[in-house]
C-alpha cells in the first residue's frame, strides 16, 4: 500500500512530505492508521543532529491510532482497537524486563537505534530503497507497521487527538515525577523547561501532592501555562540572579528544593539542577543532551548527599501506566487539552518545528 509521510532525508533540512510504499505486517507486527501525532523535542533533536538518527527516516514517535490489520502471532490486538504507540515494546524476556524495568527493554534500544523492525528490515520504502522510521513507530505517517508490543490498547472513549501525547511527553514527564522521583506529599520541586515534558512533570508533581512547584522557563506564556497546570511559582532563568539563586531564594528556608528536574536537554541546565537542590535533594534529568557532552557537578554537593538520576521514558511500565494516565485525563486530574497549542496538518510540520525552536507553544499535534 501507499502512505503519505514526513521524512528526514538530511539532518538540518526541512522534512519532505511524500508518498511511500508500505509492506503489510509480518510475524508479531501490526498495521496501524495513526489518527494523530504530537511533536516532541526528541524529533527536533534528531532533525538537528543533537540525537543520532538514520536517513531517510520518517520521524514521529508520539502517536495514537486504530489497528487496521494484525500479523501472524499477534493475539492481544485486533482490527478496530484504539491504541497508543509506546517507546518500549516490553519484550518480557530481556534482563531489564525481568527486573521490571521495561522502560529500558533491550528491544527498545534496538528499535530506537535501528529505526526498523526487530527482524532488521524496513516496511517502508521508496523506489525499492529502504526508508527507516523513528523508534520503529514513524508517527508522522498516516499508516505504519509497528511491533505489536509497541502498542497499548485504550478505550474508545479516550479522544486519540489528545491522548496521543501520552505516547511520549506525558508518560515521560508524569512518570519522571510519580515513578522515577516518587515526589512526596508536601515536597518542593523545580522544573527547568516547561514544554510538553516539563508541563507533564509539573502535573505529576501536583498529583503527588507537592506543595511548591517552581516553573523555570524564559518564555512568559510557558510560565503562565505552567501555573495554570499546577506550578505555584514561575522563574525567568535570564532575570537577575539567574535560575539557581532565584529558586533557592523561594525554597523552604532558602536551602534549595527537594527535587529539581531538567526537561530541556542541555548541559548548562542539567548543571543548574544540582545547584538548586537542598542537601540530600534529588536531581532528575529527563532532557536528552547530546550524548557526547560531559557534565560538571560541584563536589561539594556530594558531601551534602545530593543525588542525580536520569529518567528514561518516565520509568514507565506501559501496560500499567498508559491506561492509568489516560484515566487521569478522563477524570480531569491530568490536563492534556490545555497542553495542545495547535492542531495542524502533516504539511505544517516544518512550521511547528520552527516554533518549537523558538520556544513557542507547548505541543503541536498533527491530525491526519
Ligand atoms: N528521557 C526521556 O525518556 C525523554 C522522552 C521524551 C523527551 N525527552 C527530552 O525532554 C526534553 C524536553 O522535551 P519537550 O518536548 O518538552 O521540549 P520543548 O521544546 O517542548 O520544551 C523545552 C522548553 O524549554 C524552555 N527553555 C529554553 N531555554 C531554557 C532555559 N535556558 N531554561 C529553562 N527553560 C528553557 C523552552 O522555552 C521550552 O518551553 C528534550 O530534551 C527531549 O528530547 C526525554
Ligand atoms: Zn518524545
Ligand atoms: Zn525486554
Amino acid at each position: 500500500m501507499k502512505t503519505k509521510a514526513a521524512v528526514m532525508f538530511e539532518a538540518k533540512q526541512p522534512l519532505e512530505i511524500e508518498e511511500f510504499d508500505l509492506e503489510g505486517p509480518k510475524q508479531g507486527e501490526v498495521l496501524i492508521r495513526y489518527t494523530a501525532s504530537g511533536i516532541c523535542h526528541s524529533d527536533y533533536s534528531i532533525l538537528h543532529g543533537v540525537m543520532g538518527g538514520r536517513s531517510p527516516m520518517i520521524l514521529g514517535h508520539e502517536g495514537a491510532g486504530i489497528v487496521q490489520e494484525v500479523g501472524p502471532g499477534v493475539t492481544d490486538l485486533k482490527e478496530g482497537d484504539h491504541v497508543i504507540a509506546v517507546l518500549t515494546p516490553t519484550c518480557g524476556e530481556c534482563v531489564m524486563c525481568l527486573e521490571d524495568k521495561p522502560y529500558m527493554c533491550s528491544q527498545m534500544a534496538r528499535l530506537m537505534g535501528g529505526c526498523r523492525m526487530l527482524d532488521g528490515t524496513t516496511r517502508f520504502s521508496k523506489n525499492g530503497k529502504p526508508v527507516f522510521h523513528m523508534a520503529a513507530l514513524g508517527t508522522f505517517s498516516e499508516y505504519s507497521v509497528v511491533q505489536a508490543g509497541s502498542l497499548v490498547k485504550v478505550g474508545h472513549n479516550a479522544p486519540l487527538e489528545t491522548v496521543c501525547l501520552v505516547g511520549c511527553g506525558v508518560t515521560t514527564g508524569v512518570g519522571a515525577a510519580v515513578n522515577t522521583a516518587s515526589v512526596h506529599k508536601g515536597a518542593s520541586v523545580a522544573v527547568i523547561g516547561c514544554g510538553g515534558v516539563g508541563l507533564s512533570i509539573i502535573q505529576g508533581a501536583r498529583i503527588n501532592g507537592a506543595s511548591m512547584i517552581i516553573a523555570v522557563d524564559p518564555v512568559p506564556e510557558k510560565r503562565e501555562l505552567a501555573m495554570s497546570l499546577g506550578a505555584t511559582h514561575g522563574v525567568d532563568p535570564f532575570a537577575e540572579g539567574g535560575p539557581i539563586k532565584q529558586v533557592k531564594a523561594m525554597s523552604p528556608n532558602k536551602l534549595g528544593v527537594d527535587y529539581a528536574f531538567e526537561a530541556l536537554g542541555r548541559v548548562d541546565t542539567t548543571e543548574q539542577t544540582w545547584g538548586m537542590l537542598r542537601p540530600a535533594g534529588r536531581a532528575i534529568i529527563v532532557g536528552m543532551t547530546n550524548q557526547s557532552e560531559k557534565i560538571k557537578l560541584s563536589a561539594a554537593g556530594l558531601f551534602g548527599e545530593k543525588r542525580i538520576k536520569g529518567s528514561g521514558y518516565g520509568s514507565a511500565l506501559p501496560k500499567r501506566d498508559i491506561p492509568r494516565f489516560v484515566d487521569w485525563y478522563l477524570s480531569g486530574e491530568l490536563k492534556l487539552d490545555e497542553m495542545i497549542t495547535k492542531k495542524i496538518k502533516l504539511e505544517d510540520v516544518n512550521q511547528a518545528f520552527d516554533e518549537m525552536g523558538r520556544g513557542e507553544g507547548a505541543r503541536s499535534v498533527i491530525v491526519f
